[in-house]
Protein backbone atom coordinates (compact mmCIF):
# COMPACT_ATOMS: atom_id res chain seq x y z
CA UNK A 1 0.00 0.00 0.00
CA UNK A 2 1.84 3.53 -1.05
CA UNK A 3 2.57 6.15 1.41
CA UNK A 4 0.36 9.22 0.34
CA UNK A 5 2.09 12.57 0.85
CA UNK A 6 1.02 16.04 -0.08
CA UNK A 7 3.10 19.05 -0.48
CA UNK A 8 1.72 22.46 0.54
CA UNK A 9 2.56 25.76 1.26
CA UNK A 10 0.68 28.83 2.46
CA UNK A 11 2.33 31.37 -0.02
CA UNK A 12 2.48 30.60 -3.95
CA UNK A 13 5.58 30.21 -5.91
CA UNK A 14 7.36 28.70 -3.24
CA UNK A 15 8.21 25.67 -5.52
CA UNK A 16 6.17 23.05 -4.69
CA UNK A 17 5.78 21.45 -8.06
CA UNK A 18 9.45 22.04 -8.39
CA UNK A 19 9.48 19.59 -5.30
CA UNK A 20 6.83 17.04 -5.82
CA UNK A 21 8.56 16.80 -9.67
CA UNK A 22 11.97 16.39 -7.79
CA UNK A 23 11.25 14.41 -4.83
CA UNK A 24 9.35 11.57 -7.24
CA UNK A 25 12.12 11.33 -9.05
CA UNK A 26 14.33 11.05 -6.03
CA UNK A 27 12.16 7.91 -4.75
CA UNK A 28 12.08 6.19 -8.19
CA UNK A 29 15.91 6.41 -8.32
CA UNK A 30 15.37 4.52 -4.67
CA UNK A 31 13.89 1.63 -6.55
CA UNK A 32 9.80 2.99 -5.69
CA UNK A 33 6.95 3.51 -7.99
CA UNK A 34 5.96 6.83 -7.89
CA UNK A 35 2.38 8.69 -9.01
CA UNK A 36 1.96 12.59 -8.80
CA UNK A 37 -1.52 13.54 -8.53
CA UNK A 38 -1.45 17.52 -9.99
CA UNK A 39 -4.67 18.78 -7.99
CA UNK A 40 -3.58 22.56 -9.19
CA UNK A 41 -6.93 22.97 -11.13
CA UNK A 42 -6.54 25.31 -13.53
CA UNK A 43 -2.86 25.76 -12.90
CA UNK A 44 -1.18 22.64 -13.51
CA UNK A 45 2.51 22.15 -13.92
CA UNK A 46 3.72 18.48 -12.95
CA UNK A 47 2.70 17.43 -16.54
CA UNK A 48 5.19 19.56 -18.27
CA UNK A 49 8.00 19.32 -15.69
CA UNK A 50 7.69 15.43 -16.75
CA UNK A 51 7.60 16.50 -20.28
CA UNK A 52 4.58 14.73 -21.18
CA UNK A 53 1.89 18.03 -21.51
CA UNK A 54 2.05 17.23 -25.31
CA UNK A 55 0.42 13.79 -24.79
CA UNK A 56 -2.52 14.86 -22.29
CA UNK A 57 -5.52 13.73 -23.61
CA UNK A 58 -7.78 13.25 -20.35
CA UNK A 59 -6.96 14.19 -16.99
CA UNK A 60 -8.27 13.80 -12.62
CA UNK A 61 -11.94 14.92 -13.92
CA UNK A 62 -12.39 12.67 -16.42
CA UNK A 63 -11.81 9.78 -14.21
CA UNK A 64 -14.66 11.13 -12.08
CA UNK A 65 -16.97 11.86 -14.59
CA UNK A 66 -16.62 8.43 -16.10
CA UNK A 67 -15.01 9.62 -19.14
CA UNK A 68 -12.34 7.42 -18.67
CA UNK A 69 -10.90 4.68 -16.67
CA UNK A 70 -8.27 5.78 -14.04
CA UNK A 71 -5.61 4.01 -16.02
CA UNK A 72 -6.40 6.18 -19.25
CA UNK A 73 -4.98 9.59 -17.43
CA UNK A 74 -2.10 7.97 -15.84
CA UNK A 75 0.75 8.77 -18.04
CA UNK A 76 4.26 7.82 -17.54
CA UNK A 77 6.95 10.03 -17.36
CA UNK A 78 9.50 9.45 -20.80
CA UNK A 79 12.48 9.85 -19.05
CA UNK A 80 12.07 7.71 -15.90
CA UNK A 81 10.37 4.42 -15.88
CA UNK A 82 8.34 3.89 -12.52
CA UNK A 83 7.53 7.75 -12.24
CA UNK A 84 3.62 8.61 -13.38
CA UNK A 85 1.20 11.81 -13.66
CA UNK A 86 -2.14 12.29 -12.81
CA UNK A 87 -3.15 15.82 -14.30
CA UNK A 88 -5.27 18.43 -13.06
CA UNK A 89 -8.45 19.46 -14.82
CA UNK A 90 -7.45 22.67 -16.82
CA UNK A 91 -10.61 24.53 -15.09
CA UNK A 92 -10.81 25.57 -11.90
CA UNK A 93 -15.04 24.48 -12.08
CA UNK A 94 -13.60 20.83 -12.34
CA UNK A 95 -12.16 21.27 -8.88
CA UNK A 96 -12.77 17.58 -6.74
CA UNK A 97 -14.77 17.11 -3.99
CA UNK A 98 -12.36 15.81 -0.84
CA UNK A 99 -14.41 12.79 -0.19
CA UNK A 100 -14.08 11.55 -4.32
CA UNK A 101 -10.43 12.55 -3.87
CA UNK A 102 -10.09 10.00 -0.88
CA UNK A 103 -12.38 7.52 -2.88
CA UNK A 104 -9.66 7.49 -5.83
CA UNK A 105 -6.85 7.53 -3.97
CA UNK A 106 -7.31 4.69 -1.54
CA UNK A 107 -8.11 2.67 -5.02
CA UNK A 108 -4.42 3.88 -6.60
CA UNK A 109 -2.42 3.47 -3.38
CA UNK A 110 -3.03 -0.13 -4.37
CA UNK A 111 -0.67 0.15 -7.31
CA UNK A 112 1.99 2.66 -6.34
CA UNK A 113 5.09 3.29 -3.31
CA UNK A 114 4.51 6.58 -3.17
CA UNK A 115 1.55 9.15 -4.33
CA UNK A 116 2.53 12.38 -3.98
CA UNK A 117 -0.11 15.10 -4.08
CA UNK A 118 0.86 18.66 -5.78
CA UNK A 119 -1.60 20.98 -3.77
CA UNK A 120 -2.89 24.79 -4.98
CA UNK A 121 -1.92 27.59 -3.27
CA UNK A 122 -3.87 28.86 -0.37
CA UNK A 123 -5.83 26.92 1.96
CA UNK A 124 -9.13 27.26 0.36
CA UNK A 125 -11.36 24.13 -0.91
CA UNK A 126 -8.64 22.83 -3.65
CA UNK A 127 -6.55 22.69 -0.35
CA UNK A 128 -9.22 20.76 1.83
CA UNK A 129 -9.44 18.42 -1.75
CA UNK A 130 -5.83 17.82 -2.34
CA UNK A 131 -4.91 16.87 1.72
CA UNK A 132 -8.22 14.80 2.16
CA UNK A 133 -6.14 11.16 1.88
CA UNK A 134 -3.02 12.56 2.79
CA UNK A 135 -1.01 10.28 5.26
CA UNK A 136 1.24 12.95 5.77
CA UNK A 137 2.31 16.21 4.18
CA UNK A 138 5.50 18.51 3.52
CA UNK A 139 5.26 22.31 3.98
CA UNK A 140 7.46 23.72 1.24
CA UNK A 141 8.87 27.54 2.53
CA UNK A 142 11.32 29.70 1.39
CA UNK A 143 13.32 31.22 4.09
CA UNK A 144 11.24 34.68 4.07
CA UNK A 145 9.01 35.88 6.51
CA UNK A 146 5.95 36.14 4.32
CA UNK A 147 6.54 32.65 3.22
CA UNK A 148 7.56 30.77 6.60
CA UNK A 149 4.68 32.92 8.35
CA UNK A 150 2.52 31.40 6.15
CA UNK A 151 3.08 27.43 7.05
CA UNK A 152 1.41 28.43 10.21
CA UNK A 153 -1.88 28.82 9.08
CA UNK A 154 -1.67 26.01 6.55
CA UNK A 155 -0.05 24.01 9.87
CA UNK A 156 -3.52 24.44 11.63
CA UNK A 157 -5.65 24.07 8.92
CA UNK A 158 -3.40 21.01 8.00
CA UNK A 159 -4.28 20.01 11.50
CA UNK A 160 -7.96 20.72 10.86
CA UNK A 161 -8.34 18.50 7.86
CA UNK A 162 -6.72 15.81 10.50
CA UNK A 163 -3.22 15.45 8.91
CA UNK A 164 -0.50 15.70 11.97
CA UNK A 165 2.64 14.41 10.25
CA UNK A 166 3.78 17.50 9.43
CA UNK A 167 7.38 18.28 8.47
CA UNK A 168 9.59 21.53 6.38
CA UNK A 169 11.06 21.58 3.03
CA UNK A 170 13.00 25.00 3.28
CA UNK A 171 13.78 25.54 -0.64
CA UNK A 172 15.58 27.80 -2.67
CA UNK A 173 17.48 28.39 -0.17
CA UNK A 174 21.07 30.26 -0.48
CA UNK A 175 23.12 31.14 2.37
CA UNK A 176 24.49 34.48 0.92
CA UNK A 177 21.24 35.43 -0.28
CA UNK A 178 19.89 34.31 3.83
CA UNK A 179 22.60 36.40 5.73
CA UNK A 180 22.12 39.79 3.08
CA UNK A 181 18.93 39.48 4.50
CA UNK A 182 19.82 39.68 7.74
CA UNK A 183 16.13 39.04 9.18
CA UNK A 184 16.55 35.49 10.89
CA UNK A 185 19.83 34.94 13.33
CA UNK A 186 20.06 31.31 11.49
CA UNK A 187 17.85 27.85 9.99
CA UNK A 188 16.77 27.16 13.71
CA UNK A 189 15.00 30.98 13.67
CA UNK A 190 12.92 29.37 10.39
CA UNK A 191 12.53 26.38 11.51
CA UNK A 192 11.01 27.32 15.00
CA UNK A 193 8.72 30.08 12.96
CA UNK A 194 7.56 27.52 10.69
CA UNK A 195 6.57 25.49 13.49
CA UNK A 196 7.13 21.94 11.56
CA UNK A 197 10.10 19.60 12.16
CA UNK A 198 12.86 19.80 8.87
CA UNK A 199 13.14 17.85 6.41
CA UNK A 200 15.47 19.04 3.98
CA UNK A 201 16.91 21.81 2.22
CA UNK A 202 16.81 22.30 -1.00
CA UNK A 203 19.48 24.92 -2.92
CA UNK A 204 18.30 27.81 -4.88
CA UNK A 205 19.50 25.86 -8.16
CA UNK A 206 19.27 27.81 -11.72
CA UNK A 207 20.03 24.55 -13.34
CA UNK A 208 17.58 22.38 -11.95
CA UNK A 209 14.83 24.45 -12.14
CA UNK A 210 15.79 25.31 -15.67
CA UNK A 211 15.69 21.41 -16.60
CA UNK A 212 12.17 20.89 -14.62
CA UNK A 213 10.91 23.57 -16.42
CA UNK A 214 12.18 22.38 -20.32
CA UNK A 215 10.51 19.09 -18.61
CA UNK A 216 13.74 17.85 -17.91
CA UNK A 217 14.75 15.54 -14.95
CA UNK A 218 16.36 17.06 -12.03
CA UNK A 219 19.11 14.38 -11.93
CA UNK A 220 23.11 13.97 -12.00
CA UNK A 221 25.38 16.64 -10.28
CA UNK A 222 22.43 19.36 -9.82
CA UNK A 223 22.60 20.17 -6.19
CA UNK A 224 19.02 20.33 -6.07
CA UNK A 225 19.06 16.46 -6.66
CA UNK A 226 21.01 15.94 -4.17
CA UNK A 227 18.86 17.35 -1.78
CA UNK A 228 16.21 15.41 -3.59
CA UNK A 229 17.41 11.89 -3.08
CA UNK A 230 18.65 12.81 0.87
CA UNK A 231 14.67 14.47 1.64
CA UNK A 232 13.74 11.03 -0.26
CA UNK A 233 15.36 8.84 1.96
CA UNK A 234 14.20 10.11 4.69
CA UNK A 235 10.51 10.02 3.19
CA UNK A 236 11.53 6.38 3.09
CA UNK A 237 12.38 6.11 6.58
CA UNK A 238 16.04 6.47 6.48
CA UNK A 239 18.09 8.24 9.05
CA UNK A 240 19.80 10.56 6.53
CA UNK A 241 21.66 13.29 8.30
CA UNK A 242 20.61 16.58 7.26
CA UNK A 243 23.40 18.64 5.66
CA UNK A 244 22.91 22.33 4.04
CA UNK A 245 24.79 23.61 1.00
N1 LIG B 1 15.29 24.88 -5.75
C1 LIG B 1 15.03 25.79 -6.70
N2 LIG B 1 16.04 26.53 -7.23
C2 LIG B 1 15.79 27.47 -8.18
N3 LIG B 1 14.56 27.75 -8.65
C3 LIG B 1 13.51 27.06 -8.15
C4 LIG B 1 13.69 26.04 -7.16
N4 LIG B 1 12.46 25.53 -6.86
C5 LIG B 1 11.58 26.20 -7.63
N5 LIG B 1 12.19 27.11 -8.40
C6 LIG B 1 11.55 28.05 -9.35
O1 LIG B 1 10.59 28.83 -8.64
C7 LIG B 1 9.44 29.08 -9.46
C8 LIG B 1 8.19 28.57 -8.74
O2 LIG B 1 8.31 27.14 -8.63
P1 LIG B 1 7.02 26.19 -8.66
O3 LIG B 1 7.51 24.82 -8.39
O4 LIG B 1 6.21 26.43 -9.89
O5 LIG B 1 6.23 26.76 -7.38
P2 LIG B 1 4.74 26.49 -6.88
O6 LIG B 1 4.31 25.17 -7.42
O7 LIG B 1 4.84 26.51 -5.39
O8 LIG B 1 3.91 27.61 -7.40
C9 LIG B 1 9.70 28.39 -10.78
O9 LIG B 1 10.22 29.34 -11.67
C10 LIG B 1 10.77 27.33 -10.44
O10 LIG B 1 11.58 27.00 -11.54
MG1 LIG C 1 2.66 24.66 -8.61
Amino acid sequence: MGKVTVITSGKGGTGKSTVTAGLGAALVRRGGRVLLIDCDAGMRGIDLMLGVSGELVFDIADIINGNCSPASAIYPCKTLPELYILPAPQNVRDELSPSVMRQLTRVLKGYYDHILIDCPAGIGSGFETAVAPADRAVLVANAEPLSVRSCNKVRAKLQYCSVNDISLIINRFNERKFRRMDVYEDLDAVIDEAGARLLGVVPDDGTAASASQKGLPVEGRMKASFAFDRIAARLDGKDVPLLIE
